[in-house]
Parts: C-alpha cells; structure tokens; sequence
C-alpha cells in the first residue's frame, strides 16, 4: 500500500484530491493535516472531516496546523474556492472532532515510526511542512517520497503576474522547505507539481458528465450550468451532490478570469502522483523563492543547469498526461460514489 502523510488546504481541488485518495483501495490517508490558505485552518479541518464522514472513512486522523504563514499576514481566497472553501456545496457539520495533537507533531512522530515508508503529500502553503523541518531535520531522509504542488517554472503566476498562489501565501516557508532538500540524492528530492503542469489538469463539463455516467447519474443532476439564481445539484448521492455544487462555482471562478467554463484542478494531479497512479517525467532542478518583498514576491525560479552552482533541490514535473489522469481519478470516484 501507499502510506500517505497529507496536508492541505481544503479548497475545491483539495477536496477532489482528498475524495480521489479515499477511493483508492491501494492508498491508506494515514494523517490528514490543514495549513490556513485558501480558507483559515479551522475551516479547512472542518471541511476534511466533513469529506472523510462523506466518503463513509471516519478512522483518519486530522489535525489542524499552524494559523498563520511564517512571516506575513494569511490571506485567504473566497473568490477562488467560496466562503467556506468548498464552492456552493453545503458540507453537514461533522460529527468527528479534530486530533488534540499539533499537525507538526503528527508528521514528525509518524515519520520517525515509520522511517522510509511515508509520502508525503502537500497541496497547500509549506508552512506546516517547513515547521516540520525545523522540529525534525531528518525528515527527507526519513520520508519515502515527497510530492507538492507549488510555484509556477514558466513565471506565469496565478496569484501574481510572476507566483502561484501557494508559494506566494507562505513564500518563506517554501524557501525553507527547498533549502532542507538541497543536496539530498536525486531520488529523494520532492517531487514538483506546478502550474505548467498543473493548468494542464483542465476539468471541464464533459468530465463531470463521465464521472456522472460512471457513478449512475444523470448529467442534468451534475453538470451544473453558470447560474445567477444559484441552482444546486439534485443528485441522490450526497458525494456527488458536493462535488458538483463544488465545481459549479470553481467553473465559475476560472470563466470569470476568462479561462472558460473549466477548471484547474492541480492538487487532484499532485494527489495522482502520491497515489502511484500516473505516468509523469521530473527534470531535477535547484528551486529558488523570491522572499522580499515586492513586485517578485513569491515567485519560484529554477536553475537547470547548475548555472548557481548549487546541488539540485527539487525534481520538477516537465511531463504529463492529463487525458489518463481524468480517466484515472474520475473512474476510480465513480467506483467509490457507487459503492
Ligand atoms: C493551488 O492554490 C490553491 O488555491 C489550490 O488549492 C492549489 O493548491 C494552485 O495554485
Ligand atoms: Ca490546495
């Protein structure tokens, strides 16, 4: 099985992401942390014990992490993921309690039980994982694999002109986070999921439609149009229910940027990637992040070539396949929403 170490920020493609976890027979989401960013930590616990109590998986620990980026002020973003971070969707209360334990410890403790058999997956702001480092420097050695999305290689940024929205909420703590793994041979360096990559992932109606027809339902219950007068899904099945409420607004969100009615979904690649569940091709790299502040701050950017000469930090995505990774993570949902 894949031992998975997750920390989010839960976010309508988190929220995918997570679901796509849960559905995986091969996959065990061992710690489930939150890291404030596109919603404030709490929010964001509340919302992963919500889809765990979804998904029918109640025996996950979640934990909630640091409040606040490093250095600077949290900004949070409702424009993107909605008021509460799952778009329209109305996620009951959940009935389940958060861990009384910090997400730092959890991370540290499990992996020093488990040295070597632990991914760790990261689709938020790196402040939890830089905390982490602090407290237990071991931790690249100690972690089988590390998979994060973050930063933007071709400066295209979608917070800023230049930086993802990521790195550039906690951008100290990516510094961090890259400056830990500089040196560490090539096969453990994180694996780098960013926004070339990452935009590529381009859910669009017709995905929503397949993954309807693969968990019997009917597309006008799933497929939501851009609606002012706010109409939700009327699906029996209360996962796809939220997903589509979800997506209806994230659809929205990407249109009103003119991007059309599509949605990037990163975190669901980055989840794909942790899952073992998909082809990709990394070239390794040494990441540097802007930190100052100013018209750059945030930015991510990478030598190839050891022009720094410096040793390589990261292992950056350059190749995907975002057809067979709809197929992937869309059937694998439509098998857990059947169930
Ligand atoms: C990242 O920013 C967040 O809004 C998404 O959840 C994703 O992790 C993309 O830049
Ligand atoms: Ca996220």
């Amino acid at each position: 099985p894949v031992r998975l170490l997750v920390d989010n920020d839960t976010g309508i493609d988190d929220a995918l992401a997570l679901v796509y976890l849960l559905s995986l027979s091969h996959v065990d989401v061992e710690v489930l942390t939150s890291t404030p960013g596109n919603v404030a930590v709490e929010q964001v616990a509340r919302n992963n014990l919500a889809l765990l109590e979804l998904c029918g998986r109640t025996g996950v620990e979640v934990a909630v992490g640091a409040t606040a980026p490093l250095e600077i002020p949290l900004t949070t973003t409702p424009e993107t993921h909605g008021p509460q971070g799952i778009g329209y969707a109305e996620l009951p209360a959940p009935e389940g309690a958060v861990s009384p334990h910090h997400a730092v410890d959890l991370w540290v403790e499990a992996a020093r039980q488990h040295p070597g058999e632990l991914t760790a997956l990261l689709t938020a702001p790196l402040t939890n994982f830089a905390l982490a480092l602090r407290k237990e420097p071991r931790l690249p050695k100690l972690l089988k694999r590390v998979v994060i999305m973050g930063g933007s290689y071709y400066y295209q940024g979608n917070t800023t002109p230049t930086a993802e929205w990521n790195t550039h909420v906690d951008p100290h703590a990516a510094a961090e986070v890259f400056a830990a793994f500089e040196g560490e041979p090539e096969d453990r360096l994180p694996i780098v999921c960013a926004l070339e990559m990452t935009e590529r992932i381009e859910l669009r109606p017709e995905h929503v439609a397949e993954l309807g027809r693969l968990a019997g339902s009917a597309e006008a219950e799933l497929v939501l149009p851009e609606d002012p007068e706010g109409r939700r899904s009327t699906a029996a099945n209360p996962l796809l229910r939220c997903l589509s409420d979800a997506l209806r607004f994230y659809f929205e969100f990407h249109r009103h940027y003119d991007q059309g009615y599509l949605a990037h979904v990163h975190d669901v690649f980055a989840a794909a990637i942790a899952a073992g569940a998909v082809d990709y091709r990394t070239r390794p790299a040494t990441v540097h992040v802007e930190t100052g502040s100013g018209l750059l701050v945030g930015t991510t950017v990478a030598d190839y070539r050891g022009l720094w000469g410096r040793k390589p930090n990261a292992r950056i995505v350059s190749w995907n396949d975002p057809e067979a990774t709809f197929r992937e993570v869309l059937g694998s949902i439509g098998a857990l929403a059947r169930r």
